[in-house]
């Protein structure tokens, strides 16, 4: 590797968007590359693992006191305004270093700023997109959705405006919020989201997927018409069985013992991410329904997850459930839980890291889809992948009970999950198709520099 290129890698500062872009990184180090990583300064302090070795870790002020709730519409707009101030100073003094000065940038597909920014200072910059390409893809087409009025939710009427979907994606797939959009009131944190992917797609001298094309090609073919170049790399995180860790809550070690004392594939594991909040009613419905199934199961409620209840009220409710099947944790060590031979089924919110590390592990998946993305992955999973079943838009205790039960004992949907893993585990591996684009796009990154 040409020890001149130095690559900045720039998350959005989220959960579910720090995780893919640190394994990019670590992947970036394994290939030789340079790579500098930047946080927030408010979720550095907050994390407590050191960071891989080889990866130099700076930080940014965000502009948000660090009790600040960080809405995504308010930490856009603080991330256009301070970040964004922060950056071009830190960008500027990266590339006066005499040994070694950046010579690209690779940011969250939220940040066009960070893109735009970095051209305007001479330094090729890349988009990176840590959620499904079919996802992406409906983003790119909201324009579209909105002139063809087809945004009503909740229906189960087949859209055509997103293009390979015509007819198989329903309006209830579509994100929330838009059903409004024709009326100009449209959910404005999915309008927000629209309008910077389009932006990004367009500014970037190329786009970087957390996907696999065994995946997702047609979506990926797509894309690929809208943008100069397309890398689909994914998944990530399946490139080392002890990946990196950047966790913004303190991890539970414990449920890993809970688990050796269960049989195999005897447990059901939930968690609904880092976003997800929940109301105390559909909290009463899922540990109803978890009880009711006889399956043990353990259960990741964040301290904030559940709307105006205490963690210790949860705990409480969860013990006290029929036959004291349940475990809670605040924050569980995922991939490690679903790696573990005693986890049947995953119920999940369908973001799109959990439904990787799902899918490389080949854990069949029950689909409680929460916002954005998460709808249209959970109706790929059900309909299209088949590795589990989309329970979208019911939140009800017989329905949940239902659901686990035929996923935890359906052959032919394990079947499928782990033909797909089986599928994943080779796109990783050298000469892979996932594999072979990071080559390419390391080949990509290091021409810009020429
Ligand atoms: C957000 C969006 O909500 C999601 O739809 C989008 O695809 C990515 O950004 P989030 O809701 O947090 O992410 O979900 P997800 O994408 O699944 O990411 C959660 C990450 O946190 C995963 O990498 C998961 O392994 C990790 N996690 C989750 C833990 O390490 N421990 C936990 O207890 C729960």
């Amino acid at each position: 590797m040409d020890a001149g290129v130095h690559v900045l890698v720039f998350p959005w500062p989220r959960q579910g968007h720090i995780n893919p872009m640190l394994h990019f990184a670590t992947a970036l180090v394994q290939a030789g590359v340079q790579v500098t990583f930047l946080h927030t300064e408010h979720n550095l302090r907050r994390i407590a693992q050191a960071p891989p070795p080889g990866l130099r870790l700076l930080s940014l002020p965000d502009g948000l006191p660090d009790d600040h709730p960080r809405s995504f519409l308010q930490l856009m707009e603080s991330m256009c305004e301070t970040g964004s101030a922060a950056y071009r100073a830190l960008l500027m003094s990266l590339l006066s270093e005499a040994s070694a000065p950046v010579t690209c940038v690779v940011a969250d597909g939220n940040m066009p700023f960070a893109i735009n920014i970095a051209e305007d200072l001479g330094v090729p910059a890349l988009a990176f997109a840590g959620n499904s390409a079919c996802s992406y893809l409906a983003l790119l087409s909201v324009p579209k959705l909105v002139e063809l009025g087809e945004i009503a939710f909740p229906a189960d009427d087949p859209v055509c405006g997103v293009p390979g979907m015509e007819g198989f994606l329903r309006r209830r797939d579509l994100p929330r919020g838009l059903h409004c959009a024709e009326q100009g009131d449209g959910d404005p944190m999915v309008l927000k989201l629209a309008e910077v992917t389009a932006r990004s797609c367009n500014a970037a001298r190329a786009l970087i997927i957390n996907t696999a094309a065994s995946m997702e090609r047609q979506a990926l073919a797509h894309i690929a018409s809208r943008t100069s170049d397309v890398f689909a790399v994914g998944p990530l995180h399946a490139r080392s069985r002890f990946a990196a860790s950047a966790s913004l809550w303190r991890e539970d070690d414990g449920c890993m013992a809970w688990l050796d004392g269960h049989e195999d594939r005897s447990v059901v594991y939930v968690s609904l991410g880092s976003v997800a909040v929940i109301t105390h009613q559909q909290f009463t419905e899922f540990l109803s329904g978890l009880a009711a199934t006889g399956y043990a199961f353990l259960w990741v409620l964040r301290p904030d997850m559940v709307q105006t209840t205490s963690s210790a009220l949860l705990r409480e409710a969860v013990a006290a459930a029929k036959g004291g099947k349940g475990r809670v944790v605040e924050w569980a060590p995922q991939r490690d839980v679903l790696r573990h031979r005693a986890v049947g089924c995953f119920l999940t919110h369908a973001g799109w890291n959990s439904t990787l590390e799902c899918a490389v592990e080949g854990v069949p998946m029950v689909c409680w889809p929460f916002f954005l993305d998460q709808l249209i992955n959970s109706r790929f999973v059900g309909a299209v992948w088949r590795t589990g079943l989309d329970m979208k838009d019911v939140c009800d205790r017989g329905v949940v009970e239902r659901t686990v039960r035929e996923v935890m004992e359906s052959d032919e949907i394990r079947g499928m999950a782990q033909a797909m893993s089986q599928q994943l585990r080779l796109d990783v591996m050298e000469l892979g198709t996932s594999s072979s684009e990071l080559e390419r796009l390391v080949r990509f990154i290091t021409e810009l520099r020429a």
